[in-house]
């Protein structure tokens, strides 16, 4: 059975897994960096660089003793390389490009988003292409059809903030600490969606767009102004996002004729977020698939699963694969 390393680097989580291409995930690490970047309330990229300097290639070693394998029995090393922060995107290619030079076994160069567009099929063995995926994490919130591995079809992207940014930018607002996603969720959990009116920027709207960069100036209308419990602006932030993300999704799904909808990336870690899209994929007659919790966040089960795709397609990078902090899907 193939086997396939994976590491991620290309934001604030170092992570290595080795994952089988029959869905076994036979060891994995996650190390955060939550706490080197709290202080600035948002992740400074050179912190991260070093930071993933300093434990990836110990948590190499961890994951290949834990699954009791050597380097020589891994088909093939894959990286994230990119899009994201470039200093912990090259610390990781480098990595891997070193590993599989040691190794003589060939470099994947996964890119990060196909990495969550695939994540649903390392635990979902009968979720076949097509699907129509909702992938919203930090950098990114589109709604793309996944035809195949490298087949890709974007339906709609954000005209301003991502998604995940924009819970980060409300937990600001809020005095809530990085990452503010988790943060915002769980002290929504005490108020009232309702209590305080946003807007829900482009609901209504022919093409599947995001925005997001006005419910955040919202936000910080509603907190200046003292009169709303913070709870309840929470909950109402949660619920705009929330309501957002169902029409759009309606919207697209009406543009394709794909049998699954799938949520991927950070946010789809967000109970409200999964239930809501749910309850969409039921009435409109689609079956829907979500990766648990700690598969939607940056891990590197995701990237060793893409990896196990694009290698079972013969699809392997030479040594020479760039590092790029821009790469749409
Ligand atoms: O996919 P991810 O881990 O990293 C990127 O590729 O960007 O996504 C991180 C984003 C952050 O903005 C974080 O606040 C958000 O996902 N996030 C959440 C939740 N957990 C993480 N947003 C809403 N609710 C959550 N439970
Ligand atoms: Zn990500």
């Amino acid at each position: 059975m193939t086997l396939i390393l994976g590491l991620e680097s290309s934001c604030d989580d170092t992570a290595v897994a080795l994952v089988t291409g029959d869905r076994r995930i036979l060891a994995q690490r996650v190390v955060g960096q939550n706490q080197a970047h709290q202080p600035f309330g948002g992740v400074v990229p050179e912190i991260a660089a070093r930071a993933h300097v300093e434990v990836l290639p110990s948590l190499v070693t961890d994951v290949l003793g834990e699954a009791g394998i050597a380097l020589d029995e891994v088909d093939a090393i894959a990286a994230t390389a990119g899009p994201g922060l470039i200093g912990g995107v090259l610390v990781g290619l480098l990595t891997a490009k070193g590993l599989a030079l040691a190794s003589g076994k060939p470099l994947v160069a996964v890119n990060h988003l196909e990495g969550h567009a695939l994540s649903p099929r390392l635990v979902d063995p009968d979720l076949a292409f097509p699907y129509l995926l909702l992938l919203a994490s930090g950098g990114h919130c589109q709604l793309l059809e996944v035809r195949g591995v490298g087949d890709y079809s974007r339906l709609a992207t954000t005209i301003d903030d991502a998604a995940g940014e924009a819970f980060d930018k409300a937990a600001k607002l809020l005095g809530l600490p990085y990452p503010g996603g988790p943060a915002v969720e769980a002290l929504a959990r005490s108020g009232d969606p309702k209590a305080v009116p946003l807007p829900r920027p482009l609901v209504g709207s022919g093409e599947p767009h995001f925005s997001f960069a006005g419910l955040k100036s919202a936000v910080q209308r509603a907190v200046l102004a003292g009169t709303h419990r913070p709870e309840d602006i929470a909950a109402s932030f949660q619920q705009a996002v929330v309501d957002c993300f169902v029409d759009r999704t309606r919207i697209a799904l009406a543009k394709s004729d794909a049998p699954t909808l799938v949520v991927a990336g950070g946010v789809a870690a967000n109970i409200s977020v999964r239930s809501a899209l749910e309850q969409l994929a039921a009435s409109e007659g689609r079956r829907f698939s979500v990766p648990p919790g700690w598969l939607c966040t940056d891990n590197a089960a995701m990237i060793a699963w893409a990896g196990a795709e694009r290698f079972a397609a013969g699809l392997v990078d030479g040594l020479d694969a760039p590092a790029r902090a821009r790469w749409p899907l």
